[in-house]
């Protein structure tokens, strides 16, 4: 983790930050954050973060903490005083402090800003992507806003330590109808038997991934066709391929789904060639 972290209005050393134990983000899961990736010490996607990060706050009716500009420039601020160049921007903004209730707080109580960084060992991440990843199914059991960004990620977090304890990095949600709704922390895609390359669209209860838009339009620029539609864990298994996107996993080739291979069971051609297209992009249109 970067050294300084900015805590409402000031930065401070990563190890003094604190929170209120009144913050109503700590006490009832009453906040939402944005990762930015962070290529040559800027923000990938921006556009896509802000526009998202503005449309949770305003689906919980909690206030922009600034102006887009004005939270640009603390943003840039945190990366530059932590000195990351490769890496990760948490934000997290929260309906504030206040005594424990849980409908709002009556009046005008400031929202909550947390700010940290990290640095992403990108040789390393590389290295995992050539390799493949496994992903693990469990039940979908979250509730119906996933399209918002909120801190409540209790589901997510036993999902992810259930897909860990069975050597995978990525737990795919299983809807009742029998479909991947989306992963713990990244959006799903195959490539199936057919060839075609498939994710889920948004109008399900899913996260709309920035990097998953950001790979479309890539993907709409160099001509190649997407299916938005749902798929099993049956036909990720029969998949050519199979990827993840996300601000942490960029795309990252799957190649194993419930200890089942996928394809071949090594990294295919079009995950990688994604991951790379993704890249570029995002690199040259990071602020
Ligand atoms: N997670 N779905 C879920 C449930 C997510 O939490 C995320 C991101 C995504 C991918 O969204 P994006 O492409 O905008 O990063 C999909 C972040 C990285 C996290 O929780 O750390």
């Amino acid at each position: 983790m970067g050294r300084y972290a900015y805590v409402n209005g000031s930065f401070v050393r990563h190890g003094d930050a604190s929170v209120h134990i009144e913050d109503r983000g700590y006490q009832l899961g009453d906040a939402v954050y944005e990762v930015w990736a962070l290529f040559d010490g800027k923000l990938a996607d921006p556009e896509g973060h802000f526009a998202r990060l503005e449309r949770s706050l305003g689906e919980l009716r909690i206030a922009m903490p600034m102006t887009r500009a004005a939270l640009t420039i603390v943003l840039r601020e945190a990366v530059r005083r932590n000195r990351v160049r490769e890496g990760l921007l948490y934000l997290q903004v929260g309906r504030g402090v206040a005594p424990r209730n849980h409908a709002f707080p009556d009046g005008d109580v400031p929202p909550s800003v947390v700010v940290t960084v990290s640095a992403v060992d990108r040789a390393a991440t590389e290295a995992k992507a050539a390799k493949g990843v496994a992903v693990i199914t469990t039940p979908e059991n979250r509730w119906g806003r996933c399209d918002i960004k909120t801190v409540g990620l209790l589901p997510n977090a036993l999902a992810k330590q259930a897909a860990k304890e069975r050597g995978a990095v990525e737990a795919w949600f299983v809807d009742d109808l029998g479909f991947v709704t989306e992963g713990a922390s990244s959006n799903a895609w195959i490539v199936d038997a057919e060839g075609r390359l498939r994710t889920r669209d948004t109008n399900a209860n899913i996260l709309r991934g920035v990097t998953r838009f950001t790979l479309l339009d890539v993907l709409r620029e160099e001509g190649m066709e997407v299916d938005e539609r749902p798929f099993t864990p049956a036909e990720a298994k029969a998949a050519k391929e199979a990827f993840i996107t996300g601000a942490g996993s960029l795309v990252l080739p799957v190649i194993k789904v419930d200890d089942h291979p996928v394809g071949d069971g090594v990294v295919g051609p079009m995950a990688m060639k994604l991951r790379r297209l993704y890249i570029e992009r995002a690199r040259a249109t990071a602020i």
